[in-house]
Formats: C-alpha cells, structure tokens, sequence
C-alpha cells in the first residue's frame, strides 16, 4: 500500500476545484459538445443534456469524490476497502480502469489534431483559406496515418509528463493557469460572434424547440455525454476526490464543477454555430466541425493568424487537462493497489495507451488494415471506442457507483460523508432520492430502450 506522500494531496480547496473542472472541461466540451447537438438537431437534445447533467450527473459526481475522500484511495481500492475484499463491487472499480484506457486512447488522437492545428497556425498555413480549403486541411489530416501518429505520441508524451510530476506540483499547477485562460479566450471569440449574421439563427438552434432529428438513440447520446463531459463514471472524480482535503466541501464543489463544464459548453456553442451558419456550413458537420469551424472564422480578421494560434493552444490545454486526469486513475490503480512508484506507472500505462491508440489513429485511412474489422463494428474503430466507452461503459460504471452509494454503503458513513464540511447539509435527503431511485431507474430505461427491449 503506498504512503501518503506517494499519494499526494492538493494544495488548495481551490486547487481541488479547478483540477477538477481542468479535468471536466475538455475536448468533451468544445469539439464534441457542439458537434453532437449539431447532428441531433440542436433544441431538445440540448435540453434533454442539462437534465441529465442536473439529475443525474451531479448526484453522481457528489457520490465519487465522497468516495474517494472516504477511501483515499483511486477506484480498485475504494471499492473494495468500502465494501469487503472479493466483493463484485471491486469489479465496479475496475471497469473504470478499463474505461479510462479506451477512453484516452481516441482522446489523444484529437488532441493530437489540436495540436496540429495549433501548429498550422503558427506556420501560417490556414491563413487567407475560404471555407472549403479549410475543409479540405481537416480532411487531408483526417486520412493521414502519419500525421495522426505522430501527435498522438507527441500528445501522450505531454500527458506523461505531468502525471509524472504529481498531483500538486503536476496537475495543479497547471490547472490554476491554463483553466481561466481558455475561459477567457472563449469569451472574447463570443464577443466577436455576437455580431455575425448567423448568430440568431445559431440561438435559436441551440435553445430553440426542435425535435425533428431526435431519436431513443439522441437520449442515450446525451446521457452518455452528460457522463463523459463531467468525467464521470470511471473513478476520475472517485481519484482527485481522493486527494481532497477532508474537511473540504464536496457538495458545493460538485455544483461548482458542474456549472463551469456546463457555461463552457454552452459558450462553444454559441461560439460555433454562430459560424457555421454565417459560412454556410452543416451543423451536422461531425467531428471537424470545430476544426474547420474556427479557422473560417478567423482566417479573415486581421490578427487572425495570432487568435488562431491562441485559440487552438488553449484547445490543447483544455484536453492536457483531461488527459491527465485520465491517466491518473491507471497511474493511481498500479500505486494504490500494486505499491509501485509514480515515475513507473506513468510510464507503462501511458505507454499501453499509446500503442492502443494506433488503430484509432489509422481509422481515418480506410487503405490500412483493420477495414473489414470496422465493418464488423458498424464504425470506424475511433468512433466505435468512443461509443462503447461514452455511450456504454461510463454510464454503467455511474449507475453502478449510485448503487454502491444508494445501497451498499454504510448508511452512517454516508451521511457523515454528505455532511462533513458543507453548508448544504439540507440537500441531502434529496441526493440520496435521486441515487437511489431516480438514477437507476431512469438509467436502466434508457439502457433497455437503446438495447431495443422496450
Ligand atoms: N471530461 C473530459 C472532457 O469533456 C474528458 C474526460 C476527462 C473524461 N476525464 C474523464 C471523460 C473521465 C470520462 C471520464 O473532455
């Protein structure tokens, strides 16, 4: 078992909140936030989203870093220290593991293009584009295996880096700074798009009433995403909340992460539909949309080539602050449950997921291998991973996680949990309501309902 200062803590309650909200607020938000609502038609599915974010998220969210703080330990061995050794609820932890590998392993690849783009904007290569040049920039990355690869691994060596410097002096550090920044830089690219012809069709998209293109399907989507943009389900929040200070208040962190994963989201919506709209583009333009989408949009202003280089940097710290939260948790599993040292879990579990990002990484070339294999899978192997690990995965490791806490905690723990240190003592009846009967309950329809049962 490690000690303490192999573990590590946070500095600030502070710092535990913008870690946190560094690891919630990512690519989740700003390339596939706005993407999806686009190819589920906007309106409704928006707010089908923030109900489950609202109802389902947060409880959830609250539940894993009381666990964590309770355990002090990452998943595996929360979940076994709070229940019994060879309890089935150890395998609860370990699914968040594995969702963590597969998870990270498609993230660095768009990443990856961030840094592409970031990279593009430097040289120069985007400026003075039209929009269907830029269109054909994110294409020709899409399709090359080189490219991909060679960002996907200067991307996971990033991650490694910081996950190797620990929790304080790594992940904080970071988050403290690269966190209000990529806020900021949001705001002023709002402030631009306010003005632009497409910015009241682009309203109305967003909040507006529509359910033309809504499916059972779109609800699952948006439960699964309401799980992936708070980096829920797979022990990630279980992890830092384990590094939270335990008089710290967890209730009102929560409600904190959740409203700035939200704001962000909302922001790169009304950031980039106000784009699309203006030049003519889908809103269901899939994942380039915000690659192509921010690019037309500054190619023709005069500090273009500078706001373009910022805005995509940001991009990349947004998801350097994700990735590492990923990453901690199969860093934490082998020292919390195997006592091995920091610098060596970093290491070869960073290196796994690198080498089991490649597929994702050539899934755009359909001449390499693997084609007959995407057939089978209906998708591309990147997009099969990401609806296998969002759609699947985190939503059954949250509902599990409710479960655990619902039921099988000890209910004195659980209440201490709750109250210790936050002003909000009086939600607690509620939250419990909500794990134990609105979560699971509403879960299991909409699993039932996607795996065409009801
Ligand atoms: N929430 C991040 C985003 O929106 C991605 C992420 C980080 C994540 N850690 C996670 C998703 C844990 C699921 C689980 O980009």
């Amino acid at each position: 078992m490690a000690d303490a200062a192999e573990r590590g803590q946070w500095h600030s309650r502070l710092g535990f909140v913008l870690a946190a909200a560094g690891s919630a607020v990512g690519l989740g938000n700003i390339w596939k936030f706005p993407y999806i609502t686009g190819e589920n038609g906007g309106g409704f599915f928006v707010l089908i989203y923030l109900g489950c974010v609202a109802l389902v998220g947060l409880p959830i969210m609250t539940a894993e870093i009381l666990l964590g703080r309770a355990a002090q330990r990452s998943p595996v061995g929360a979940f076994r220290k709070l229940s019994a050794s060879g309890s089935p609820w150890v395998s609860a932890g370990f699914l968040g593991v594995a969702a963590a590998f597969v998870i990270l392993s498609y993230y660095s690849i768009v990443a990856g293009w961030a840094l592409h783009y970031t990279w593009l904007s430097i040289s120069g290569a985007l400026s003075g584009k039209d929009s269907e040049a830029v269109g054909a920039v994110f294409g020709e990355l899409y399709q090359s295996p080189g490219l991909n690869l060679f960002w996907h691994a200067l991307f996971m060596g990033l991650t490694m880096v910081v996950v190797w410097s620990g929790v304080q002096r790594g992940i904080e550090r970071w988050a403290r700074v690269l966190m209000p920044a990529m806020f900021i830089a949001l705001l002023a690219m709002l402030v631009y798009c306010v003005q632009l012809p497409g910015f009241g069709p682009a309203l109305d998209f967003v909040f507006g009433a529509h359910s033309e293109k809504l499916t059972a399907a779109s609800v699952l989507e948006a439960l699964g995403h309401s799980f992936f943009t708070l980096s829920l389900g797979m022990g990630a929040m279980l992890t830092y909340g384990s590094y939270f200070d335990r008089e710290g208040d967890a209730v009102k962190a929560s409600l904190a992460i959740g409203l700035l994963d939200t704001a962000v989201a909302l922001l790169a919506c009304m950031v980039l539909f106000p784009i699309t709209f203006s030049h003519g583009m889908e809103a269901a333009a899939g994942p380039g949309l915000v690659f192509k989408g921010i690019p037309m949009a500054l190619g023709e202003l005069p500090f273009g080539r500078l706001l373009s280089t910022i805005f995509f940097a940001l991009l990349v710290f947004a998801a350097l602050t994700s990735a590492i939260s990923l990453l901690e948790v199969t860093t934490a599993y082998l020292i919390d449950e195997r006592g091995w040292p920091r610098r060596r879990a970093t290491l070869v579990t960073g290196t796994l997921v690198a080498l089991l990002g490649v597929p994702s990484a050539l899934s755009g070339s359909s001449a390499l291998f693997g084609s007959g294999l995407q057939e089978r899978l209906g998708r591309n192997w990147f997009d099969f991973f990401d609806y296998l690990a969002s759609n699947w995965m985190l939503p059954l490791g949250g509902m599990l996680t409710a479960l655990f806490v619902g039921y099988r905690l000890d209910a004195a723990l659980r209440q201490e949990e709750f109250l210790r240190g936050t002003t909000l003592g009086s939600l607690y009846r509620a939250w419990l309501g909500l794990l134990r009967y609105l979560v699971p309950v509403g879960m299991a329809l909409v699993f039932l309902n996607a795996l065409g049962v009801l």
